[in-house]
């Protein structure tokens, strides 16, 4: 395989500037042809090792330059790595997170939702913030680039915590925070399991589960730790799903990239939020199927019949009352600290058509970046790892190398 060989991005391949050059490493076929499905197979079966090596160093890995031209071949190549486990399905998925028809693993990154390519920041966050299951590694397959930007913006949350103040790294490893909440009837109709199964499912796991004093509803909370050790490296790096308040005013460190004509409206969204707004509407591409989606949803919510019980999903909203998230504790100066270590530790690159991006989600978060046009991205979510959830667990953990650990939706249907 004399023609396929490792090799850094050049600064051409970027449209935004970065100090992490050598993220990520890329995986070429060398040459004016784009190299054969076959080879490509062949090479990361026979290099697995060196290759989660490679993305140990560097938490990103671009296959670029071979012949990867539908979802199918995408889930082919990637599973031919010998130490993927992909994931089919994943606890407390959000609407719109569909399987590929005709693919086992491969994921829309939302059917009704454009994601990335739009005028705002996308929100960084780790793969699965809000679930139970978070996958060790999340890969990206470029079917469309968009126009204009629209690249998937990394970040190494490892550099990020390193460069945070003494006083924040502690106030994160302090304790979990709030990360989701569901209601249990909601779950038995969704996974089509008992009632009594799902509570004692949350008690194995050591979940939270609160009881409603008027309607005696029980609700599953769920908790985070904030900073976690990587199973491979060991180093620290914090995980997150960004709000409103850690990213409110993070173009203003990029600036600098988003320069020139071309980017004047996006410039000016970011100062005049309706605009912003507006964008996010005209996103929802798809707006009766995810009416549909959303309605099905609904319908889990109504009365249960069976125990006469309203099971309806807790809003996020009102569940974080009473809990702590990250959003609530971190003032307005450490947002302020992580945007600036965000944007330090920020890389990305421009998308080919046919390029499959591998992550180590247990080091970089993730975001669709500002753009044009159409962008269409799948993804594959693999090597599920657990943490501990209840909200006496540690807020600093480390992760157990689990390449056959089971998701949560395993656990509760084994039971
Ligand atoms: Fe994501």
């Amino acid at each position: 395989m004399n023609n396929i060989h490792l090799r850094k991005l050049t600064s051409k391949e970027r449209d935004i500037s970065t100090k992490l050059s050598a993220t990520p490493l890329v995986l070429e076929h060398q040459g004016s042809s784009k190299g054969t499905l076959e080879e490509l197979m062949t090479y990361l079966s026979d290099n697995s090792d060196e290759l989660v090596e490679g993305l140990d160093r560097h938490g990103a890995l671009l296959l670029r330059n071979f012949k990867i031209e539908s979802e199918v071949d995408f889930e082919n190549a990637l599973t031919s790595l010998s130490h993927i486990n992909c994931m089919d399905d994943y606890f407390l998925a959000e609407t719109g997170r569909l399987l590929v028809e005709g693919t086992k693993y491969v994921f829309y990154t939302n059917k009704f939702y454009k994601t990335g390519a739009g005028l705002a920041f996308g929100v960084f966050h780790n793969e699965g913030y809000r679930s139970a299951d978070v996958p060790h590694y999340i890969s990206f397959y470029c079917l469309e680039p968009s126009r204009q930007g629209g690249e998937t913006g990394l970040v190494d949350m490892a550099g990020v915590y390193a460069a945070l103040s003494s006083d924040l790294k502690a106030k994160l490893e302090s304790k979990t925070f709030f990360s989701e909440s569901v209601s249990l009837s909601f779950l038995a109709k969704k996974y089509n399991v008992p009632i009594t199964r799902v509570e004692e499912f949350c008690q194995q796991q050591g979940y939270k589960v609160t009881t409603d004093n008027d309607s005696q509803d029980k609700t599953l909370v769920l908790f985070k730790p904030t900073v976690i050790e990587h199973p491979r490296t060991k180093r620290p790096a914090v995980i997150v799903n960004m709000g409103l308040k850690i990213v409110k005013g993070l173009e203003n460190y990029f600036m600098e990239d988003y320069r020139g004509l071309k980017w004047w409206l996006h410039r000016l969204s970011w100062k005049y939020k309706f605009i912003y707004y507006l964008d996010m509407f005209s996103r929802v591409s798809r707006i009766s199927e995810k009416y549909r989606e959303v309605k099905k949803e609904a319908s889990l919510m109504e009365k249960d019949p069976a125990g006469g019980t309203k099971s309806k999903v807790k809003p996020r909203g009102s569940e974080h009352l009473s809990y702590d998230t990250l959003e609530k504790v971190i003032t307005t100066d450490e947002g302020k600290q992580f945007q600036k270590a965000l944007r330090e530790n920020f890389v990305s690159f421009r998308w080919e058509k046919g390029d499959v991006l591998i992550v180590d989600n247990l080091r970089m978060c993730h975001a669709g970046m500002p753009g044009k046009g159409a962008r269409t991205v799948r993804a594959i979510m693999s090597n599920p790892v657990q943490f501990e959830l209840s909200e006496s667990s540690p807020g600093r953990q480390s992760i157990s190398p689990g390449p056959h650990s089971q998701t949560a939706i395993q656990k509760l249907r084994q039971l």
